[in-house]
């Protein structure tokens, strides 16, 4: 069966305390040992690590003389030889888009993968914590945690606190550094708890209003959901291979296409609910209309790179005055992903793809999809990756318009260049709109669905309800404790000022639905639930084939049908695709030195973890006198994911899927069935019985606070 969760909400219909209730483990002392430990080493990332534990272990662990301590010995060699050779210092800026940068990252990760016990893995980690490059070490430690079985369950903080650099813009991150230095006057503290100062952020466009795409900003800088994303590739990086990682029962492939498919989806929804339409469609040899003004500063005080207005992706206008001869690859990004999209398109059209012996791999088969996706992704586990090419790699470089290096070591990286930031720069869903269309050119090529293939026979989807759906926006509190610096006497002492923002996010109010199906036996059923738009922005009906796509996953479960009338009730905390947001930093923190303490039981929310789509965003804006969505549900029958029954060791405790256990997936058909495919005909769609069609509006309620549209500024 699939992690338990999906189980219970299967099964029963749950308050919502009892969800939240199933959510939570009973964890152990070696595991709050453990999460504390981690906890501190990514503590005030940016200073050395003032831990007196840490400090002695920095100094007397030499990882030469435990080589016997890691399961593969040539890993250590291979790290050493970095270390001695030259890695990327301490205070300069890490991305994992850059060749040497990700060689370096992935030699350090080997060494935390292959310690062989949990001891081992610490020393390494505290070792590097000292030594190695700040983003470097929070990379692959954090790759680490996740993909270590002893450290699975193990909570990473929240990335915008541990990193509010790539988060927040340079005013909320000077503010505090203003604030610190003024300490001693006591004319902006206020006391809020630990805090003793709130500093309000304002999303970009605030100050500086450029381009009407910025009315999105509060949605495009959402740190819930660019922490989504940089999660999302914790756990599937780009460059691990799936046969040594035990990637494999994962089709991780096939994720890539899904999870960008959704997110272009989402986003549209959320253009609709502010008078925005399509996203744009570019072509590489025309320049790219819309402009991106970051307005982040990395911890070195080098700003985020911007691309102007119009910006000019010719290989001589791109590096116009810069350096790309042999010293930079990045250089040639345009001619890189004009042969990346060509071949693409070629191997589509084909039906076959290469490996680099030379071997035809048929791409019209049951796995091809997942096929095409390691090929597009250009993963560790395409067909031949150094021919196929990863296209988005020299995308970001080229559309975030970054300088080419001088020196391997000092980069500049935009924001398309970091996991954690590239959700905020427009151009980032244009491009992967170019690359789900490459997967629809594959899609479109396979049948159609038929009538027959769609009909669940016997069942009929008699009724949905849903209640009413309401949107605002509510202020929300972070610690950005980590965006400034501290003396040891300060840390060690704990009485340094605490900092936290407070910044408005949307929400909605909780709600319930109603699926009414009616069976005529009892059968294990899937329900599917997908909400998308009705109307385009100029009230224009968009027929199904062409909505296909901009149809959102909403909820997905296995349900055990009765003989006759089945009335599944949901809520909106039901869905396993949403998670809430991360308990703050010191918030968690104080709760595990309570434990470790013994004073109280300890309990884990297991979606603390994963990566999960932020809660908050499970429903688009919508507007302040209601704006018409649809949902679509289907009930279809259960069958099992293949993957998951060639791997027994599914681990269950944290009620979230392991990696690699293909636990992700609650049954065996394709990502976003039937919605993948064409049908044969457009009024087939509303003859199906076991489907159904709902429509019904989103309305967002304005807030009383007048402040609100200074900082959210979509009224420009
Ligand atoms: C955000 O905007 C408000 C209202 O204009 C302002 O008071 C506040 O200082 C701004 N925050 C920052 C960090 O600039
Ligand atoms: C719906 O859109 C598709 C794709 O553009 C088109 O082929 C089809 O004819 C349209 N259907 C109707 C009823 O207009």
């Amino acid at each position: 069966m699939k992690f338990s969760l999906i189980l219970l909400a299967g099964l029963c219909t749950l308050a919502y305390s009892a969800v939240l209730q199933a959510h939570k483990v009973k964890v152990d002392q070696e595991y709050i040992q453990k999460q504390k430990q981690i906890w501190h080493l990514v503590d005030h990332i940016n200073q050395p690590s003032h831990y007196h534990e840490h400090i002695e272990i920095a100094k007397s662990y030499h990882i030469e003389d435990h080589v016997d301590q890691y399961t593969k010995a040539d890993v250590v060699k291979k790290f050493t030889q970095y270390w001695k050779y030259g890695m990327l210092p301490k205070g300069e800026i890490f991305s994992i888009m850059y060749q040497d940068h990700m060689e370096q990252a992935i030699a350090l990760f080997q060494m935390f993968y292959y310690a062989k016990d949990y001891q081992t893995f610490y020393k390494t980690a505290v070792w590097a914590r000292q030594h190695v490059n700040e983003g470097m070490f929070l990379y692959s430690l954090s790759v680490a945690v996740v993909h270590r079985p002893d450290t699975y369950g193990i909570i990473l903080p929240p990335i915008y606190e541990v990193y509010p650099h790539y988060f927040y813009n340079t005013e909320v991150i000077h503010q505090a550094q203003v604030y610190k230095q003024q300490h001693y006057d006591q004319q902006h503290r206020e006391k809020h708890g630990d805090y003793d100062y709130t500093i309000v952020a304002n999303y970009s466009g605030h100050y500086l209003n450029l381009h009407p795409e910025q009315s999105m900003s509060y949605y495009l800088e959402d740190v819930g959901l660019n922490a989504f994303y940089y999660y999302y590739h914790l756990y599937y990086p780009f460059w691990m291979s799936g046969e040594e990682y035990g990637l494999k029962n994962d089709n991780r492939g096939e994720l890539f296409y899904y999870m960008h498919q959704q997110i272009l989806a989402r986003y549209y929804l959320e253009r609709l609910s502010n008078g925005l339409g399509e996203t744009a469609f570019f072509n590489w040899d025309v320049p790219v209309e819309t402009p991106y003004y970051p307005s982040l500063e990395y911890p070195n005080g080098l700003e985020f790179p911007s691309r102007p207005k119009f910006a000019d992706l010719h290989e001589y206008f791109y590096n116009y005055g810069q350096s790309w001869t042999t010293r930079d690859q990045y250089g040639y990004s345009p001619s890189n992903v004009k042969d990346a999209e060509r071949r693409i398109n070629d191997v589509i059209d084909f039906g076959y793809a290469y490996t680099n012996e030379g071997k035809k791999v048929a791409l019209f088969t049951k796995e091809g999809m997942n096929v095409l996706g390691n090929l597009i992704e250009g993963n560790q586990d395409s067909p031949y990756q150094e021919f196929y090419r990863p296209i988005w790699y020299y995308a970001r470089h080229l559309l975030g318009y970054s300088y080419q290096a001088l020196d391997k070591h000092h980069v500049a990286p935009s924001a398309l260049e970091h996991f954690e930031t590239s959700m905020r720069d427009p151009v980032f869903y244009q491009l992967y709109k170019k690359i789900v269309l490459k997967f629809q050119r594959y899609k479109l090529r396979l049948p159609a669905y038929t009538e027959h293939d769609l009909t669940f026979q016997g069942i009929k989807v008699v009724n949905v309800e849903f209640e009413r759906l309401l949107t605002y926006f509510e202020k929300f509190y972070s610690d950005i404790t980590n965006a400034v610096y501290y003396t040891s006497e300060e840390l060690d002492s704990n009485k340094h000022p605490h900092f936290r923002v407070e910044q408005y996010r949307l929400n909605h109010k909780p709600f319930n639905y109603k699926v009414v199906v009616k069976s005529d036996k009892e059968t294990k059923a899937v329900v599917k639930i997908f909400i998308g738009p009705k109307y385009d922005q100029y009230g224009r009906h968009i027929n199904i084939t062409e909505n296909r796509l901009n149809m959102l996953q909403f909820d997905h479960f296995v349900y055990d049908l009765k003989t006759g009338e089945n009335v599944i009730t949901r809520n909106s905390q039901s869905s396993y695709f949403y998670g809430p947001d991360r308990t703050s930093y010191y918030d968690l923190y104080k709760q595990i030195l309570g434990a470790g303490n013994g004073q109280t039981d300890y309990y884990v929310d297991g979606r603390q973890n994963y990566f999960y789509f932020p809660q908050r965003f499970m429903l688009p804006k919508g507007t302040q006198d209601g704006m018409t969505f649809q949902f679509y549900v289907i009930v279809y029958p259960y069958v099992p994911y293949h993957g998951q029954q060639e791997h027994h060791e599914q681990d269950h405790r944290f009620n979230y899927p392991k990696v690699g256990t293909g636990g992700l997936y609650i049954d065996g058909y394709a990502l976003g069935y039937p919605l993948d495919r064409n049908i044969k005909y457009e009024k087939m769609w509303y003859h199906i019985p076991n489907s159904y069609f709902y429509e019904t509006k989103i309305y967002h309620k304005h807030s009383d606070d007048d402040n609100i549209h200074h900082h959210l500024h979509h009224e420009h």
